[in-house]
């Protein structure tokens, strides 16, 4: 989801890089594909976020009204079955999968060489290398972007916390949703290609990749009460990921001075939509570090 319509809620830094990484968007998709010849599942359908009781309309009002004043449009929408909702029409989708594939054709046609399975253990002489479990590489500087693992490749880095959330997918045979459907910590959301996914929980379990066919079942209650077509239909796929989440909620982006050492982690719910402004904000450091 690249949705900042459900996920920011006030003026902060962290909206500021939202937005401007979700205006970023349409040229990032549009040149991935071109350099890659990939397909990318990008949709600008909006989404619908719905309230059931009194307390969550007036809620989702003062959201609206203080989103707005941070450049977040939405309007009211009529949804069968909801007390009150709105219609966040800027909000976007895009298939992680296809974005991380494009990405690595791309690399990989500028000369980057990828070595996957091969963990980092150490940053060498304040970024002039890494060391893997396998050998060192040498270069001109290293960048953290390890998700929830980066605070423990350098000493002094905010502590990262994996926040896990579980996912699930159906597979119905024809479109169901049209914009992203919202309700409290449920949301759904349809790729092109028909797969339904719903999520998700918030777990503090360490790096724990279990699958919780309890938690599943619970997004699955969820998923089908918001959209009861989902009931007829049980979960086809289920993973679950690690968010990385600093203290204070913003992103750890930057150079750490004296080194040549750049980190880009801490992205916590927001990561697919923070990529494209935390990339522009790395390249730009780089270059005028260099
Ligand atoms: N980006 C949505 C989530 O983390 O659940």
């Amino acid at each position: 989801m690249l949705a900042p319509g459900g996920e920011v809620e006030n003026s902060s830094p962290l909206a500021q890089i939202a937005l401007d990484s979700l205006a970023l968007y349409p040229d990032f998709v549009a040149e991935l594909k071109d350099i890659s010849d990939l397909s990318i599942d990008y949709q600008r359908r909006g989404s619908v976020e719905i309230a059931l009781n009194e307390a969550e309309a007036e809620a989702l009002e003062r959201r609206a009204i203080a989103q707005l004043a941070i450049g977040i449009h939405s309007e009211s929408h009529h949804y069968e079955g909801s007390l009150s909702a709105r219609f966040f029409p800027d909000d976007q989708l895009v298939s992680p999968r296809d974005v991380t594939a494009a990405l690595r054709v791309a690399c990989l046609r500028a000369g980057v060489s990828i070595r996957e399975h091969e963990p980092v253990v150490e940053i060498l002489d304040d970024g002039a290398g890494v060391r893997t479990e396998h050998c060192e590489y040498r270069g001109d500087g290293v960048l953290i972007a390890a998700g929830a693992w980066s605070s423990s490749l350098w000493s002094g880095l905010p502590a990262t916390m994996p926040v896990r959330g579980h996912l699930i997918a159906y597979r119905p045979d024809r479109e169901l949703l049209g914009p992203i459907l919202r309700h409290g910590q449920t949301y759904l959301v349809q790729r092109s290609n028909g797969t339904l996914i719903a999520g998700s929980s918030t777990e503090c379990v360490g790096f724990d990749r279990t699958i919780d066919e309890r938690i599943v079942n619970e997004i699955h209650c969820r998923a089908s009460s918001l959209f009861p077509e989902l009931g007829s239909l049980g979960p086809a796929e289920r993973w679950n990921g690690f968010r990385p989440r600093v203290e204070g909620g913003m992103p750890v982006v930057g150079h750490i001075e004296g080194t040549a050492i750049w980190t880009a982690f801490g992205h916590y719910r927001n990561g697919i939509l923070l990529a494209p402004e935390t990339a522009r904000i790395i390249a730009e450091s780089v270059l005028s570090v260099a």
